[in-house]
């Protein structure tokens, strides 16, 4: 079996090693935006290129004769990479380019919500000009949030109180985006905590993934700029320790509609990773945004727990044949922490040698942007490498990625917060004073 993979981050390391962990031969081909010395060892064949090229990996899919493919970000979804492979018989994990709409536009999810009755939206207006930006910033007493439509590399969110001081500053980034020719939406800035529940897809049936907590902030003390998320965690229940057992039922049923939803509106079956990012509020569970892939760095907390053979899983997406069975999770707890280069996100320095070799445990760590020279491993920019402490209760398994990801040396840092009790309780008790309990 030949199966492709598309990109090349820390998640599509966690992927690549969950395919190469199937008792089924395989041999694994891997189109990269970049070099990954974790991921090529695992390859049969391994090429860089242009991703989000359909084309470019239709090219290196046929030459490799690839009987599946996975696509791991969302760039190539936006592209069509699944549409293009599809037309020529290659399926794959990953939706088709109109369905990846659910991610790469804000209003496609809100409407398909909204037509469905699925009552998990904040209020929401969406927006082609400036005419009336403050009536209804004005309406949501100056708690809103203004999201540009369309992929803008984690930059098209901004929320009041957060990036944005008022309703003068709201407009004036409104306006902004009109100069650029954007069209956004403005919606009611939603309180709590937020979590990942991302479900298998095969169109028709779902399975769903254990719960887990990003943390976007880079500081310590969710301080700092937001980034692509410093780390994550996940608990032995599959449920987290600040949610009730309806939140987890609630963000359920919510990705059930609206794969439904999706069947029923555009007669085509959503097939791949349905990643919801909720917001667990004072009186229920809404939906910030949809993710049409698997999370990074969520995908390390929940793949190497996966106790099912995860190329039979795949191929039951493909073949529509999903069932709970084929997505066992072991009931073991999850610290995912990421050691990113000093100046990360917004002046991170590149090009400086790095030394990952005292991990004890290798096989836990993934590698994301680092690249393999003559001078030894470098870090490249962007997070570097991520380790996965797993452990029957969340504080041993915080222990242990706290352990490994400081043997890691270079300019590098990561937050020691991540998966500590006192962060931990922090949430839970936001949650207890939200809702008076
Ligand atoms: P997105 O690009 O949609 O993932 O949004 C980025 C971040 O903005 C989310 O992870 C939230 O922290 C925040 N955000 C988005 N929408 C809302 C909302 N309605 N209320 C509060 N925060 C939000
Ligand atoms: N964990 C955030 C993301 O994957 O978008």
């Amino acid at each position: 079996m030949n199966i492709l993979l598309v990109g090349s981050g820390a998640r599509e390391h966690a992927i690549a090693r969950a395919i190469k962990k199937s008792k089924h031969e395989n041999n694994l081909f891997c189109f990269a935006s970049s070099n990954n010395p974790g991921i090529k060892p695992l390859c049969t064949g391994y090429e860089v290129g242009k991703i989000s090229d359909p084309q470019a990996v239709l090219n290196f899919a046929q030459t490799n004769k690839i009987d599946w493919a996975f696509i791991g970000p969302e760039a190539p979804l936006e592209a069509g990479v699944v549409d293009v492979l599809k037309e020529v018989g290659i399926p794959s994990v990953g939706p088709t380019k109109k369905l990846a709409q659910l991610e790469t536009s804000k209003s496609f999810t809100r409407d398909l919500l909204t037509e469905y009755n699925i009552p998990a939206c904040p209020i929401f207006k969406y927006f082609e000009s400036m005419k009336g930006v403050r009536d209804f910033m004005e309406h949501l007493k100056g708690n809103y949030v203004v999201k540009a439509d369309g992929l803008m590399g984690g930059k098209g969110v901004k929320v009041s109180g957060d990036h944005l001081a008022s309703i003068d500053d709201g407009e004036k980034w409104c306006q902004e985006l009109i100069d650029a020719g954007k069209t956004f939406l403005i919606e009611q800035k939603l309180i709590g905590q937020e979590f990942s529940l991302m479900s298998f897809c095969d169109g028709e049936h779902l399975v769903h993934m254990p719960a887990v907590q990003d943390h976007k902030r880079a500081f310590v003390g969710d301080l700092g700029p937001n980034t692509g998320g410093m780390g994550t965690y996940s608990d032995a229940d599959h449920s987290l320790p600040f949610l009730k057992p309806y939140d987890i039922e609630d963000a359920k049923n919510i990705n059930e509609a609206t794969a439904k939803a999706i069947k029923s509106k555009f007669g085509e079956g959503y097939k791949g990773i349905l990643y919801g990012g909720f917001m667990a509020t004072a009186t229920d569970v809404k939906l910030i945004e949809y993710n049409a892939r698997f999370g990074d760095p969520e995908t390390m907390n929940v793949l190497p727990i996966l106790e099912s053979d995860f190329i039979e899983l795949c191929q039951s997406i493909i073949d529509g044949n999903l069932s709970p069975e084929k997505a066992i999770f072991s009931k073991l707890a999850t610290v995912c922490k990421y050691a990113v280069p000093n100046g990360y996100p917004d002046e991170p320095i590149k090009n400086q040698t790095i030394d990952m070799s005292a991990v004890t445990d290798q096989d836990h760590l993934y590698l994301a942007s680092v690249d393999q020279t003559e001078n030894g491993l470098i870090e490249t920019g962007s997070r570097t490498a991520a380790f996965v402490g797993i452990a029957p209760t969340i504080a041993e398994a915080e222990k242990i990625a706290e352990a490994e990801i400081q043997k890691i040396t270079g300019p590098l840092f990561h937050r020691e917060d991540i998966g500590t009790s006192d962060l931990i309780n922090k949430r839970i008790n936001i949650m207890k004073e939200l809702r008076n309990i």
